[in-house]
């Protein structure tokens, strides 16, 4: 057993969430999943452009503590550390090589991964699809619509489901729970276009289970129990934590 909030090598490790409306970090012990310190959240700024999220990041890991490893999430396409896309933030992002960036402001090695991935990981790893076989979508309900696809636990990394077509137009722009919030919709009529995702993604894809995370996950009575598919839909056990756990397990992986 390693000491809380360090790997097994005995490194200490620092998970941080890059969402639409928050950045959130905390130091993780990433042998048991768990924060080992109350998360440290500030507004993600607007514009979400290279400069003033990465300082807020700088910020975000100040507070976290010394680390020698970080793990960031990234709400876009990443790919070997360059961000490939990046819908709900500035377009600034697009082909930046992120570790680079982060490391200068955070002063230790940075691994990026897109945020619905490191979700996802935590969540196979941890919580609600821990021990899971077969083809398990975690699919988060924030700003925007991420995914993580598992075939036996192994991640294919960015999926972006959320960017599927729906009603027309993307899918993330009808079920998300910014949709929820900006349209005003009640939880039925909200739960009606998830239902109508879902169904579309298990055509698909024919998962054997979807784990629904994001900050919507604490409010899952809200929902759920209105939704009908054939696969089984559970919310995420580790909530809004996943992102930040995922990142430092990602990062204590690649360490
Ligand atoms: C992005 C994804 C991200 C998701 C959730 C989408 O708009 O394209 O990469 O995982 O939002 O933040």
């Amino acid at each position: 057993m390693s000491e809380p909030g360090v790997d097994a090598d005995g490194a200490t490790i620092v998970g941080i969430d890059i969402g639409g409306t928050g950045i959130k970090g905390a130091p993780v012990d990433p042998v048991a999943g768990k924060l080992t310190r109350a998360r440290y959240r500030l507004e993600t700024p607007r514009p979400a452009d290279v400069d003033s999220v990465t300082a807020v990041v700088g910020e975000v890991a100040r507070h976290c503590g010394p680390a020698d490893r970080i793990g960031v999430t990234f709400p876009g396409v990443v790919t070997g550390g360059v961000i490939r896309t990046a819908a709900n933030m500035h377009p600034s992002w697009v082909d930046v090589v992120a570790p680079e960036r982060f490391a200068e402001v955070v002063g230790c090695p940075v691994t990026v991964v897109n945020d619905a991935d490191a979700a996802g990981v935590a969540e196979v790893t941890f919580g609600a699809g821990r021990g899971r076989s077969g083809v398990v979508i975690v699919l988060t309900l924030g700003t925007g619509i991420g995914s993580a696809v598992f075939l036996d636990g192994k991640l294919l990394p960015n999926t972006e489901l959320g960017h599927l077509e729906l009603d027309g137009t993307d899918a993330e722009h009808r079920a998300s729970e910014l949709a929820r919030e900006r349209e005003g919709l009640t939880w039925p009529e909200w739960a009606q276009r998830v239902q109508r995702y879902l169904r579309h993604v298990e055509d698909l894809l024919q998962p054997e289970l979807f784990i629904i995370g994001g900050g919507v996950s604490k409010r899952a009575d809200k929902f759920l129990p209105l939704i009908q598919t054939r696969t089984p839909v559970v919310p995420a056990a580790l909530r809004n934590e996943a992102g930040i756990i995922g990142a430092a397990l990602m990062a204590a992986q690649a360490g």
